[in-house]
């Protein structure tokens, strides 16, 4: 596989950790509640952690996507206009992207573009789903609209587009943020191209807890990590001990929300952000948002941000959809 990389990597890494650094600085200095964005938790050891706790007998979520996509490949591929171009968002979990690529192949010969700023994860991608017959692959380590501009650019002729966003990555935006990410995806499509769509549905609160706070602690390391990223990163002095990890479900919300939560009064240095701050004991720095969906909501959803519903594929044993929008 072709990656195409950023810029220059020295140059790369100064941004992204500036960059790093004055968001840390940010939400600490939240108002209110002090948070860390999300995406900060997937560096190379919370991304393993994130792939173990996708093995987890608690958090079905990713096995529920997979398990629709090994069923529905055929009828999801059936749907999509021929002569498809396929941009996914995220470097994908190689089982069912694998699954629909190789539908796919059997109708046309098909050019494939992970989009992911982590190299690891288009390397990665690049190692489970770079033999497949009749399967050209080019990663684009990149921010995904930024990324998918750029596929967008590649396109000949009346070549279609079909966007894959799996996994209910859609979930860790707040909704109308998500929404508005459609909105700019769409932006992007022309009439005719097409957007699969994982999202994790409503289910039981406790179900959901186990999911999200793993008797195993694999969930609650992966969220600590974050604060070890920081330590390693940016020269900051967390002391993971005095810190639980905390899951709380916001029923009006339709939330999961994870925080980490300081044990004792504390002060925490970050040098390398030339910032110091204060905890309470009790209080907590949030962490990460999963919004759960209902089906019809969804469909709302992608009709409000231009697209109409084509069709959605449902799994009964951890509820959650794969729906399929066509840009109009
Ligand atoms: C990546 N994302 C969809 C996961 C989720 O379920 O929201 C991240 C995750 N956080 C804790 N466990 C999994």
């Amino acid at each position: 596989m072709l990656t195409v990389p950023r810029m220059a990597p020295a140059l790369e890494a100064g941004r992204a950790l500036s960059e790093f650094s004055s968001d840390v600085v940010v939400g600490l200095n939240h108002p209110g509640q002090k948070e860390l964005p999300s995406k900060y938790l997937y560096d190379e050891v919370g991304s393993a952690l994130f792939e173990a706790i996708c093995t987890l007998p608690e958090y079905g979520l990713a096995r529920a996507g997979k398990r629709l996509l090994e069923r529905y490949s055929d009828e999801i591929v059936d749907q999509v206009p021929g002569g498809v171009m396929v941009a996914e968002l995220g470097s994908g979990s190689a089982q069912q992207t694998r699954w629909l690529l190789e539908a796919l192949a059997r109708r046309q010969r098909v050019n494939y573009y992970p989009i992911d700023i982590s190299r690891n994860a288009l390397c990665r991608c690049q190692a489970e789903l770079g033999q497949i017959d009749m399967v050209s692959m080019v990663g684009f380590e990149r921010v995904y609209l930024d990324g998918l501009q750029e596929v967008a650019a590649q396109r000949r002729g009346e070549e279609r587009l079909l966007v894959l966003f799996l996994g209910s990555t859609i979930g860790n935006f707040d909704r109308p943020a998500g929404e508005q990410f459609l909105r700019e995806v769409r932006s992007i499509l022309r009439p005719g191209d097409a957007l699969l769509l994982g999202t994790d549905l409503v289910k039981p609160i406790g179900t959901l807890i186990l999911a999200y706070d793993d008797p195993a602690g694999v969930t609650a390391a992966f969220n600590k990590n974050l604060l070890a990223r920081i330590n390693r990163e940016l020269d900051g002095d967390f002391d993971l001990r005095h810190f639980e990890h905390v899951v709380r479900y916001d029923q009006s919300e339709r939330r999961i929300e994870m925080h980490l939560r300081s044990t004792v009064w504390q002060r925490v240095v970050i040098r390398k952000a030339g910032f110091r701050f204060y905890l309470r004991q009790g209080e907590t720095i949030w962490t990460e948002s999963s919004h759960k969906y209902s089906a019809a909501e969804v469909v709302e959803m992608g009709e409000r941000s231009g697209y109409r519903s084509a069709a959605q594929w449902f799994d009964f044993e951890w509820p959650f959809a794969q729906s399929l929008f066509l840009a109009v």
